[in-house]
């Protein structure tokens, strides 16, 4: 990606005043992000960004099988009340054989009403995110925690997180992914069965389930419109991401 369109995208994130500079594609993500005075200088690994979007294998009859038969179980479900509220379940979008699957809260009123992850404000500034990873959207996977609106946008509960688990843990074994990016404390909770706090979870690579996909932490988008000071933190999750994804160039159709 060049760098007058990183600079945009993230300008998109709202950040304005990073930097970037080369450095050795070896060096850590974490190691390569120093906060000078008020400018924060961003170094970044150019080899694992591209502006190329990734073009799936062709999905094996089997496996659409069971994204289809998973697909309508979700549609159908009533294992917990959320459905008696919401109108329509949230399924998940994306690109099923995705490297990266980003995993969310629940959905909110605009998702609930077009039936897909992410598409209100927190939305657009996750598409932000991604881009400045050099994804487009449609080259990942992005699922919730609970496929059904909360009323009023509640924080979905432990039972509800718990009756909705299955269909999550059968998209990732079908996805498989390379990395799970876990944005916001009900996903991160949940996904690491904790009750530490994000400040606390973000900053390292923990991993997920038997298959040990290595998985990164980072704040919500949500939070970050609220609180923009966090952003830096957030744009170094993603570098830490980045240099897991990084070595596995298939995911950003590097050649
Ligand atoms: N917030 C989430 O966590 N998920 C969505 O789909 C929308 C907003």
């Amino acid at each position: 990606m060049d760098e007058l369109r990183r600079q945009n995208y993230l300008q998109m994130m709202g950040i304005t005043q990073w930097r970037l500079r080369q450095v050795d594609s070896h060096q850590p993500a974490e190691q390569a992000v120093a906060e000078v005075g008020t400018e924060i200088e961003i170094t970044q690994q150019s080899s694992v960004v591209s502006d190329q979007i990734h073009t799936p294998d062709p999905v094996v009859a089997e496996d659409r099988a069971d994204w289809l038969t998973l697909r309508e179980q979700v549609k159908n479900c009533r294992q917990c009340g959320l459905r008696a509220g919401c109108s329509q379940t949230v399924f998940g979008v994306g690109n099923v054989q995705a490297d990266l699957l980003v995993i969310g809260e629940a959905p909110g009123a605009d998702e609930d009403r077009q039936g897909e992850p992410f598409v209100g404000r927190a939305g657009q500034l996750l598409n932000a995110m991604l881009l400045a990873m050099g994804f487009k959207r449609e080259a990942v996977f992005i699922a919730n925690i609970v496929k059904c609106r909360p009323p009023n946008n509640r924080d979905p509960s432990a039972e509800e997180a718990l009756a909705c688990q299955d269909y999550l843990l059968r998209q990732i074994a079908l996805i498989q992914p390379t990395l799970i990016l876990s944005v916001g404390r009900i996903s991160a909770q949940n996904l690491l069965k904790t009750d530490i706090a994000v400040g606390k979870l973000r900053g390292r690579v923990h991993s997920f389930g038997e298959a040990q996909i290595p998985l990164v932490v980072t704040y919500h988008p949500a939070y970050l419109l609220r609180s923009p000071e966090q952003k830096s933190k957030a744009w170094q999750d993603l570098q830490l991401a980045l240099s897991v994804l990084g070595p596995v160039n298939k995911a950003l159709g590097q050649s």
